[in-house]
């Protein structure tokens, strides 16, 4: 859609005045108007521009020095007046000629910069150039009536001034002294922007000065405001210099600046993707998890760039939520700067480096997994619930996250981390299943009665501590073809080499069956052990229900409301189901059945049903045996 403005009205020897046709006009008012969300942005299109024009000399000045001899040092200069209610961007690049002028003012949709990368595509020292689309200078009239530019191209003793309202056309003549004298170099470009009401801030120092740094922080020329000879940007991306031109400290010192803390990373990577998609990223783990990692409305921080230019620390699908906690910049090549957040949301190109990321940092995590094992142990420890999410968040990267997840385990009696690896090759002959029990104090599940059996018979049961894993565990059912298994839920075979498990025996039947009569309200069946050994009851959800530490976490975080009554199991070699055997039907019994059911679930943590009943019938027994 280029859009040809240029047509001749009248001529004069010093001035043409030219005019936009009617749909050109409308274009434009579209271009300033509707393209951009955000006012603010019209700087960030300025200092782009002046920045590619500096960038363009620097790249012709390779062969032709002379060019930039008389004043070597580029940079932009802004300056406002608030008499004139003016705002002037400076820059000392490459400049305009009377036909660029024309040429990439005159034309919306016309780049000088786009053209030029077109033509030194294949050179290797070729420049990177942010303009693309050749609209972004029109966004100037979002908050100018009037825009004046003056410039005088590099090797060039003509100074040309460039004039429109943005509606009706431009004008073009040769400077007059005192806009040469605005420009103040000797090459490159001023532009006048002559502020409208709805603009005015912009002529305030502090907003100037906030929006140059939150837009342009890291393009590489150096910004001044008035005359001061402070840069108020930093003037380089530490992210496209090469890693190994880079200091720790530098990286731990850029880390700080865009995090504002004190701390040091404990993981910085910085790597170049090339190939279909092209970014460079830069990206910290933090040591420590910050406080909100857990608040729902926490979203990525990560920021993206367009070639160096900012454009958002607030997209929520550059990273995935897993990896929330991750800092950083992702700088593209690909995407185009006038995109608009929204549709960035979307853009597929998102979606793609969003994975390429994920894939690399889970890759250099396990990395340090394996060469730094007590640094990779403190991540897991801050931030291994977070990383959990994405075991069913991200299907795609299941098996890389798997390869980094640590859990705690009866192996090392819930001392030590370790891998579903590990825990795999320790597997027992015939095992076809990862154990594990579920529930929020690993103290109590060290001692649960569930896991004696598993004990006794050296089966390792993992230890899932974190509420993420009960919802992890819905959706992810094996690792490498082992099932996950709850031992707190269905028939438990503790290995097909088992051959001391006694045949049913009749007493022990008979008294599961008169404990149910007392306990149907609570429980959907008793049966006799396998998995006791030490203790005389526990409960376990039925094979067709869900797991009860589960449910009480789905009760809470999903307004879960069904439910199937728990199997109570009984120990058949506990001294105390043994004397039960023989006691007659009557209240002692029936208040015996219903301290062990409140036993069984006070040892896992779930509520009495009935605390008042048992308080009585426990006063009552103590009171007998006292
Ligand atoms: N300060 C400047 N110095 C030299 N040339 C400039 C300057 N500003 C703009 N130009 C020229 O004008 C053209 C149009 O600028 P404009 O910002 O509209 O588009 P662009 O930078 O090419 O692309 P984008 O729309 O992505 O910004 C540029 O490509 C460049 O050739
Ligand atoms: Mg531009």
């Amino acid at each position: 859609m280029e859009g040809n403005m240029a047509i001749p009205l009248k001529e004069d020897m010093s001035t043409e005045t030219l005019n936009f046709s009617a749909d050109v006009s409308r274009l434009l008012d579209i271009v300033a108007n509707a393209l951009y969300t955000n006012h603010d942005v019209f700087l960030r299109e300025l200092i782009s521009n002046a920045a590619d024009a500096c960038d363009r000399l620097r790249y012709e000045a390779i062969q032709n020095p002379a060019l930039t001899k008389n004043d070597p040092d580029f940079k932009i200069r802004i300056a406002k007046d608030t008499k004139t209610r003016t705002l002037t961007m400076t820059d000392n690049g490459i400049g305009m000629s009377r036909e660029e002028l024309i040429e990439n003012l005159g034309t919306i949709a016309k780049s000088g910069s786009a053209a030029l990368m077109e033509k030194v595509k294949e050179s290797k020292d070729s420049p990177k150039l942010i303009g693309q689309f050749g609209v972004g200078f029109y966004a100037s009239y979002m908050v100018a009536n009037k825009v004046t530019v003056v410039s005088r191209r590099a090797g060039q003793d003509k100074t040309w001034t460039w004039e429109s309202d943005g509606r009706t056309g431009f004008s073009i003549r040769e400077a007059s002294k005192e806009e040469n004298a605005i420009l103040r170099n000797e090459r490159g470009t001023a532009i006048v922007l002559h502020i409208k009401d709805e603009g005015a801030e912009f002529l305030i120092d502090e907003k100037i000065k906030q929006t140059a740094q939150h837009y342009s922080d890291h393009i590489d020329v150096p910004i001044y405001m008035d005359d001061s000879d402070k840069p108020l940007n930093q003037a380089s991306a530490l992210w496209t210099r090469p890693k190994n031109k880079i200091e720790k400290d530098q990286y731990n010192e850029f880390y700080r600046h865009i995090t504002h803390g004190f701390d040091e990373p404990l993981l910085t990577s910085h790597w170049r993707a090339e190939g279909k998609i092209e970014y460079t990223a830069l990206l910290f783990i933090p040591t420590l998890r910050p406080w909100d990692l857990y608040d729902p409305t926490r979203r990525n921080a990560v920021k993206l760039y367009v070639r160096r230019v900012f454009i958002s620390d607030k997209l929520e699908t550059l990273m995935y939520p897993w990896l929330r906690f991750v800092r950083g910049v992702i700088d593209s090549e690909d995407l185009p700067l006038n995109i608009s957040r929204e549709s960035l949301q979307y853009n597929p190109l998102i979606a793609k480096i969003r994975s390429s990321v994920a894939k690399r940092i889970l890759s250099d995590l396990d990395k340090i997994s394996k060469d730094d094992a007590p640094a990779f142990i403190a991540f897991w420890g801050q931030f291994g619930a977070a990383i959990k999410e994405g075991l069913y968040d991200a299907p795609e990267h299941r098996e890389d996250i798997f390869k980094i997840c640590r859990f705690f385990s009866t192996h090392d009696n819930g001392e030590k981390f370790t891998s579903l690896d590990d825990y795999v090759s320790r597997m027992k002959e015939g095992q076809n299943e990862i154990y594990y029990i579920s529930g929020e104090k690993l103290e109590s599940l060290k001692t649960a009665p569930q896991i004696e059996g598993f004990k006794a018979k050296g089966i390792e049961v993992l230890f899932l501590t974190d509420t993420i894993d009960d919802f992890w565990l819905q959706s992810v059912a094996d690792y490498k073809e082992k099932k996950f298994k709850s031992v707190t839920r269905g028939d438990i075979d503790l290995g097909s080499a088992e051959k001391e498990t006694a045949k049913p025996d009749a007493n022990i039947e008979k008294l599961a069956a008169r404990l149910k009569e007392i306990l149907k309200n609570d429980v959907s069946d008793v049966k006799a052990s396998k998995r006791l050994t030490d203790s005389p009851v526990c409960l376990v959800a039925a094979d067709t229900g869900i797991d009860m530490h589960m449910e009480r976490v789905l009760k809470i975080h999903q307004k879960y409301q069904g439910g199937t009554k728990p199997v109570l199991e009984i120990n058949a070699g506990h001294a105390l189901i043994q004397k039960m055997q023989n006691l007659e039907d009557g209240n002692t019994f029936t208040d015996a059945a219903h301290l062990l059911l409140d036993q069984a679930r006070i040892i896992q943590g779930e509520p009495l049903n009935d605390a008042a009943g048992f308080a009585r019938r426990m006063s009552a027994w103590l009171t007998k045996a006292l």
